[in-house]
């Protein structure tokens, strides 16, 4: 399922992120294109921005209405599946390709311990806790420390339990968190840092280039 129901405030594009073009396709579509493409995908379901469902039908693509934040969306798309594992992707990530979605799902097929395994790449620079008034509170140890991105796989039980709690999902900037709080086991999938997340401008001219590089 992808998650394309935000507004794309920060991007300042004027219209939803999803639907804005980059090296000639929407976001939207280069994610379409490579869940398509993957072969451990059986059905595909968008949660569209209000009023976007038509722009997504018409490419023979399931459509539901996004939420008011991108848990509820997630939960409005997870309603309509009925396969045991999901995939979970924001088309906020243009960059993702077949081979990463299979091999997060057949990682996932292959640990019955895990409730998920979720694309992430390790930080590569200095992390600190900041205060309110500017000052380092704390450096963290990046040993251990990972950024974490989408596609996030899920045995679709677990993810239907973390999702139940509407309390919950305004806070959460991803589902995964919802999971390893109900004590499942979430295993972290290394990926190329190419997988960039498109929120800013400048986020979408190196998504640009990078799609451009692979032709
Ligand atoms: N998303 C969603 N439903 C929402 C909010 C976000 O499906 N109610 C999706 C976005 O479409 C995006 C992903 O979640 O693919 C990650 O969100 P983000 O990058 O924050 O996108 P936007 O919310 O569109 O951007 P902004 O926060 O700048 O408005
Ligand atoms: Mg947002």
């Amino acid at each position: 399922m992808i998650a394309a129901a935000g507004s794309g405030q920060r991007l300042g594009a004027g219209g939803p992120k999803a639907f804005v073009e980059l090296a000639g396709r929407s976001l939207l579509e280069w994610s379409l294109d490579a869940f398509r493409a993957a072969i451990t995908v059986t059905e595909i379901v968008v949660a569209a921005p209000p009023d976007q469902d038509e722009a997504v039908t018409s490419q023979g693509i399931v459509a539901v209405a996004g939420g008011e934040n991108r848990s509820e969306s997630v939960a409005n798309a997870l309603a309509l599946c009925g396969e045991e594992l999901v995939a979970v992707h924001d088309a906020a990530r243009p960059l993702v390709t077949p081979e990463l979605i299979d091999a997060i799902v057949e990682e996932l097929a292959a640990d019955e311990n895990a409730a998920a395994v979720i694309a992430a790449t390790p930080v590569t620079d200095t992390i600190k806790q900041v205060g309110d008034q500017g000052q380092v509170e704390r450096t963290l140890d990046r040993s251990g420390l990972w950024a974490v991105q989408t596609p996030q796989v899920f045995r679709a039980d677990a993810l239907r339990a973390a999702l139940a709690d509407p309390h919950s999902l305004p806070e959460a900037s991803d589902d995964a968190m919802l999971v390893e709080r109900q004590g499942g086991r979430v295993v972290v999938h290394s990926t190329s840092p190419d997988n960039i997340k498109v929120t800013t401008p400048f986020d979408l001219r190196v998504a640009e280039l990078l799609l451009r590089e692979r032709g």
